[in-house]
């Protein structure tokens, strides 16, 4: 089995043309790990007093918009099997393992009138066995399972739901604290805003594209700063922990170098990453954002701007709620000009405001819509984020290759893998970017939303046509931990 494995890396090597990778030693203190998420991977969805949270509505309620009518009603059953994980985990070499809590499973209403004790429990035994084997837990509070409760009243568009995040976060602190000493508070409110309350592609499904998106963002930035505040204020001195944001962001290229391309690639940024990160790490919406939008609710003959605006008061209480950058990406997009500001008034929608179109191309490897193998678009991505957010230190809470066929010999994933690596230490060595970190999506095979599980991004498979849902290390899982033994891409570094 060893010899198999050294045999097929050394022909791994070969095929990947490793004289291409970055040979530099990954920087001393240099953060590897790997990612989860509670939905993608627990199961128990109704077991042990868990409530019902969006996706188990969603799932059951839509079946047919989910690939396959699959759901996540057992998906990798972590619940039962997360000291199997932990194992793979330790074995892998990780410095730490990203990880989110099913806020339904803790607080099976949605709210601290009724906490569910083997929910803290269940969390309890893993950030303590993960503490017992010397590997960090990045917890995220909310990986996108909404206690159903909480979506009955308006979901990510009530105001309200910022109050009860910061009160499921201020049990998670009293209770996790002793464990866990990086909080993630929201994962990818893009992909929510976008997905969930515009495009109506992912749950709850709304198509609100006038308006959805803005509240939506407005939400989840006054949850982040809320929860923050309670860390910081609450529990930081005792627990001397630290606390952020996950955001997702593919890179925007300009599709060609003329000047209306590369401002609608600056426009695309502020309307994709910029309308979570900009509050939180420089005050207040993008100014492109605030101008457009005010501009084209005005000429749709509105009588204020669709775009919820700060109050000072509120600009000040979110501004510099981060303790770092936590990035997730998978791509990168060719941007062009699709509508200038004053352009197609009529139907009020983001996508008009944000006035640009993107596309892919077609050279770019890949193996389902949303991944794209463009190692120098995710270098410039590190350093757009580094210089325009204020030199915050990032952590990439997520990257990892989709492939429909599973294959235990994914030579695809190694190949996008490293070459995602070799453009993080050339953005660390050239580029002068502080990125401490790297955690690949994922360890395992899961429920991946929409798609069921017809798309896989584990390093390690999952049988789902087992009871035992049994786990498999592939050959990216070796590899990735010969790089963290190593701490090299290559045969040997410099
Ligand atoms: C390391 O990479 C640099 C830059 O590509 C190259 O000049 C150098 O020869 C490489 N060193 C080794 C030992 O491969
Ligand atoms: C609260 O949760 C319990 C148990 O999960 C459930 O029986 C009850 O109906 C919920 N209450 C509300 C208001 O949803
Ligand atoms: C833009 O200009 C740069 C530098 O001249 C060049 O490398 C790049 O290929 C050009 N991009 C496009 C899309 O034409
Ligand atoms: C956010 O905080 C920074 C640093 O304190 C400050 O320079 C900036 O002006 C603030 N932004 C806003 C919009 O108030
Ligand atoms: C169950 O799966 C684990 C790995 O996930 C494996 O080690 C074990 O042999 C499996 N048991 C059965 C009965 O298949």
């Amino acid at each position: 089995m060893k010899l198999v494995i050294f045999l097929t890396l050394f022909a791994l090597s070969q095929v990947l043309g490793e004289s291409d990778l970055n040979n530099r030693t990954f920087p001393d203190g240099f953060k590897f790990g790997a990612a989860t998420a509670s939905y993608q991977i627990e199961g128990a969805w109704n077991l042990d007093g868990k409530g019902v949270q969006l996706w188990d509505w969603y799932t059951h309620t839509y079946p047919d918009r989910i690939d396959e009518q699959d759901t996540g009603d057992v998906a990798c059953d972590s619940y039962h099997k997360w000291r199997e994980d932990i194992e793979l985990l330790k074995a892998l070499g990780v410095n730490h393992y990203r990880l989110s809590i099913s806020w339904s499973r803790l607080l099976p209403n949605g709210t601290v009138n009724n906490i569910n004790p083997k929910g803290i429990e269940y969390y309890k035994n893993i950030f303590k066995t993960l503490r017992e084997n010397n590997i960090e837990p990045l917890v995220t509070l909310y990986h996108w399972d909404l206690p159903i409760t909480l979506h009955e009243i308006g979901g990510w568009t009530n105001p309200l739901i910022a109050e009860y995040f910061a009160e499921y976060a201020r049990v998670c602190f009293r209770e996790f604290g002793e464990y866990v000493k990086t909080w993630i508070t929201i994962n990818e409110p893009q992909s929510t805003c976008w997905g969930g309350y515009a495009a109506g592609a992912k749950a709850p499904g709304y198509s609100l594209d006038w308006e959805g998106l803005y509240l939506c963002a407005y939400v989840h930035v006054l949850a982040h700063a809320k929860a923050y505040h309670v860390y910081d204020e609450e529990f930081r001195s005792s627990q001397n922990g630290r606390i952020s944001i996950v955001i997702d962001s593919p890179w925007a290229e300009p599709a060609s170098n003329s000047s209306v391309d590369i401002a609608a690639a600056q426009q695309e940024r502020e309307f994709v990453l910029g309308i979570y990160a900009n509050p939180i790490f420089r005050g207040n919406w993008p100014q492109i954002v605030i101008d457009n939008i005010a501009t084209r609710s005005k000429l749709e003959g509105f009588a204020r701007s669709r775009l919820p605006q700060f109050t000072q008061e509120e600009i000040d209480f979110i501004n510099g709620t981060a303790d770092f950058f936590g990035l997730n990406t998978y791509g990168t997009g060719l941007i062009t000009l699709q509508n200038k500001v004053d352009e197609d008034i009529g139907t009020p929608s983001y996508s008009l405001d944000k006035g640009t179109s993107s596309t892919v191309d077609p050279s770019w490897p890949s193996d389902v819509p949303w991944v794209h193998q463009v190692p120098w678009g995710f270098r410039k991505l590190l350093k757009y984020v580094y210089e325009q957010y204020g030199h915050p230190e990032i952590i990439v809470t997520e990257n990892g290759w989709a492939d429909k066929s599973g294959t235990l010999n994914d030579v695809d994933r190694i190949s996008y893998v490293s070459q995602y690596l070799s453009a993080l230490l050339d953005a660390y060595y050239e580029d002068g970017v502080n990125v401490a970190g790297y955690t690949v999506w994922s360890l395992l095979d899961n429920f991946e939303w929409t798609n069921g599980y017809t798309q896989k991004l584990g390093i390690v498979q999952v049988d789902f046509n087992s009871d035992n849902r049994t786990r498999t290390p592939k050959d990216s899982y070796h590899w990735y931990q010969k790089v963290i033994q190593t701490k090299c891409l290559v045969e040997n570094c410099v």
